[in-house]
């Protein structure tokens, strides 16, 4: 597939802009350096190496055509005020923020130009992100480029704006819980004999195998634990005292309370 041409600006560079950013690189599907800003914090040598990287948020706007905003929602509103004299209608505006809609947005901005609002993951800078999207009435003509650029750093689905709280939870928090799980199964392998290494190959690549197992044959994980269970056997077991212990329903709860605070993250003033 023929590179993209247009040059792609991170606004906000640290917890996800950065991942975003080095996804964005390593998927090489611009032909430009991604250009990166940050409000104080310095740049390291190697971003230096790898991004343009200003202090200048009208610099990167003006030098860009795509702009991706990744700053936490309280910071949101400074600097769309900063930047809105330079955003043109050539300009596609990418909101990962959480808790801001598009019509915040687009009455923030002031001006028609396509608004994208998204829910990437950090596992965005190993191209495997989880990325939702939905588009503001202009944004829908660039569905196609932007889906290009979130599933050459993972998978995208389209989905209704008013999803964005439990996106954010499932999608944006998503990697924690599992880092979470993984800790607990890191713990009981050192439990059990093995040294931090080897606990860690364990974890990881069993979380990853029946991750795979589900992607490829995309069958219902309730069924592929019949096929690992023997009847009256060690698995069964250890599955049964973990729903006593409240697995399933300690997950569930933390999701729900996760959307509710989710819904409350940002102010309009
Ligand atoms: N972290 C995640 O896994 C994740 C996943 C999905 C969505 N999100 C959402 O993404 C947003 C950002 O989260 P985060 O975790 O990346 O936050 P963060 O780690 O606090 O990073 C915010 C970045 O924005 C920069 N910044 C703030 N104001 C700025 C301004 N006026 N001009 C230029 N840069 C500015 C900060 O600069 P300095 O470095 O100079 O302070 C920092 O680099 C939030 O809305 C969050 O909900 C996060």
């Amino acid at each position: 597939m023929p590179k993209l041409n247009q040059r792609i600006a991170i606004l906000g560079s640290r917890g996800i802009g950065l991942p975003i950013a080095e996804g964005i690189t390593n998927s090489e599907i611009t032909e430009n350096k991604v250009i990166i800003t940050r409000k104080n914090s310095s740049f390291s040598e190697k971003e230096k190496e790898q991004f343009i990287c200003y202090h200048d948020n009208n610099l990167a706007v003006k030098e860009s055509d795509i702009i991706i905003v990744a700053v936490q929602p309280k910071q949101f509103n400074d600097l769309i005020k900063e930047i809105r004299n330079e955003l043109t209608d050539k300009h596609i505006l990418i909101s990962i923020v959480s808790g801001v809609n598009i019509s915040d947005i687009e009455s923030l901005v002031g001006k028609n130009i396509a608004v994208i609002r998204t829910m990437p993951n950090t596992a965005i800078k190993v191209g495997q992100s989880m990325t939702c999207l939905a588009f503001n009435k202009l944004g829908e003509n660039f569905k196609s480029l932007v889906q290009t650029i979130f599933n050459s750093v993972g998978q995208t689905l389209l989905i209704e704006e008013a999803q964005f709280p439990e996106a954010t939870v499932l999608c944006g928090s998503g990697p924690a819980f599992v880092f979470e799980f993984l800790n607990g199964y890191i713990l009981a392998c050192i439990q059990h004999g093995f040294n931090k290494e080897q606990a860690m190959q364990i974890a990881s690549q069993v979380t990853k195998g029946a991750a795979e197992i589900i992607q490829k044959t995309k069958n219902d994980p309730a069924l592929e634990i019949k096929d690992v269970t023997t009847p009256g056997g060690c698995t069964i077991y250890a599955l049964v005292e973990m729903q006593h212990a409240g697995l399933n329903s300690a997950l569930l709860k933390g999701i729900e309370i996760g959307i509710e605070k989710a819904k409350k993250l940002y102010s309009k003033t």
